[in-house]
C-alpha cells in the first residue's frame, strides 16, 4: 500500500492518527496536513510531514476530514474542485456522509469515528460509506484505521451516534473511572505515585485479559468475585448504586448529544455557506 495521506487539521485526533501511522512504518513523506495556522504545528514538519495553509490542494488519494464539526463546512467549501478521484474521509463527530458529499462536492465520501488509542496503534473505528464507495475506497479505509488499531463496518449510518458515544466517548469513561479508583485508592493510604501506578496495572491487565480471553466479562467478573468475599463486597457497593443503569443512562446521553449536535452543525453550516 502506498497511498499519500492529507489530513486537514492537526489537532488532538490527527496527531493520533498520525502518530499510529507512523508507529505503523508509514514513511512520513507520505503524509502531509492543511490547518488553518501551520506555524502551530511546526513539529510536525520536523517529523518530515508537510504542511501547508487551507485553500492549498489536498496531495494523495485519502484526505482525511479532523476538523472540529463546526469548522467543517469551512474547511471543506476551502477543498471543493481539488477532490475528484480521492475519497474524503471524515472523522469528524455527527456529520452525515449526505452532508459532507454535499458540502465537499466530492463524489466518495466515508464517515470514520475513530477514538484516541489510535495513537498507539489501540484505536476502535466505526466506519460508514455507500456501497459503491465502500467497494472502490473501502480497502483503503481498512488500511488505514487498521494501522492505528480495529475498524468495523456498519452497515446503517444512524448508528455512528452509537459509535461516537461507546468507541469515540469510551477512553474518557476508562479515564474517568482510573481518576475515581485512584482518588479511592489515595483514601486507603496509599500515596499518589503507588495508587495510580496499582490502578494503571489493574485496568491495563484486565483489558488485556479480556481482551485475549476466550470468556465473556460477565465469566471473568464471576471468577474474581467469590461469595462472601471482598470483591462482592465492592460489587454490591456498585450494584445498589445503579452502576449498570448509570452506564446506560451515560451512553444513551452521548449517543443523543450527537444527534443533536449534528443537526446544529449541518444547519448552521450548510445556511452559512449557501
Ligand atoms: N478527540 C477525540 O477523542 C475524537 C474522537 C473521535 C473523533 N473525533 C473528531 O475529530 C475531530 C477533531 O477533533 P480534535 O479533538 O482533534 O479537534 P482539535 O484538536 O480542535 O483540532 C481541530 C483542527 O482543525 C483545524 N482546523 C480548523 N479549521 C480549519 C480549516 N478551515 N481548515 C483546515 N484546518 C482547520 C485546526 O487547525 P489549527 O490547529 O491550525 O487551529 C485544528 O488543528 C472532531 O470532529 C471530532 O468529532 C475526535
Amino acid at each position: 500500500m502506498d497511498k499519500s495521506v492529507t489530513f486537514i487539521g492537526a489537532g488532538n485526533m490527527a496527531r493520533a492518527l498520525i502518530n499510529g501511522l507512523l508507529q505503523q512504518g508509514v514513511e512520513a513523506n507520505r503524509l502531509s496536513v492543511i490547518c488553518r495556522t501551520p506555524q502551530k504545528h511546526s513539529d510536525l514538519r520536523g517529523r518530515g510531514i508537510e504542511i501547508h495553509p487551507p485553500g492549498s490542494p489536498p496531495q494523495g488519494e485519502l484526505v482525511v476530514l479532523a476538523t472540529k464539526p463546526q469548522q467543517a463546512g469551512e474547511a471543506l467549501a476551502r477543498l471543493r474542485g481539488t477532490l475528484d478521484g480521492k475519497v474524503l474521509i471524515s472523522v469528524a463527530a455527527g456529520l452525515t456522509t449526505r452532508w459532507l458529499a454535499q458540502m465537499s462536492e466530492c463524489q466518495s465520501v466515508i464517515r470514520a469515528m475513530p477514538n484516541t488509542p489510535a495513537s498507539i496503534r489501540l484505536g476502535m473505528t466505526g466506519l460508514f460509506a455507500n456501497e459503491s464507495t465502500r467497494q472502490r475506497f473501502g480497502y483503503d479505509a481498512e488500511w488505514l484505521f487498521g494501522s492505528v488499531g480495529e475498524w468495523h463496518w456498519l452497515d446503517n449510518e444512524s448508528l455512528m451516534d452509537a459509535v461516537t458515544a461507546v468507541a469515540g466517548s469510551g477512553p474518557a469513561y476508562v479515564f474517568l473511572l482510573a481518576e475515581a479508583m485512584t482518588k479511592a485508592a489515595s483514601t486507603l493510604g496509599f500515596d499518589q505515585d503507588t495508587a495510580q501506578q496499582m490502578v494503571t496495572q489493574t485496568i491495563f491487565g484486565a483489558a488485556h485479559l479480556l481482551k485475549h480471553s476466550t470468556q465473556s466479562a460477565q465469566t471473568l467478573r464471576q471468577q474474581v468475585t467469590s461469595p462472601g468475599g471482598t470483591t462482592e463486597a465492592a460489587i454490591t457497593v456498585l450494584q445498589d448504586g445503579r452502576f449498570e443503569a448509570l452506564l446506560k443512562s451515560a451512553l444513551m446521553a452521548a449517543e443523543k448529544r450527537g444527534k443533536v449536535l449534528s443537526e446544529q452543525a449541518e444547519s448552521q453550516q450548510g445556511a452559512a455557506a449557501s
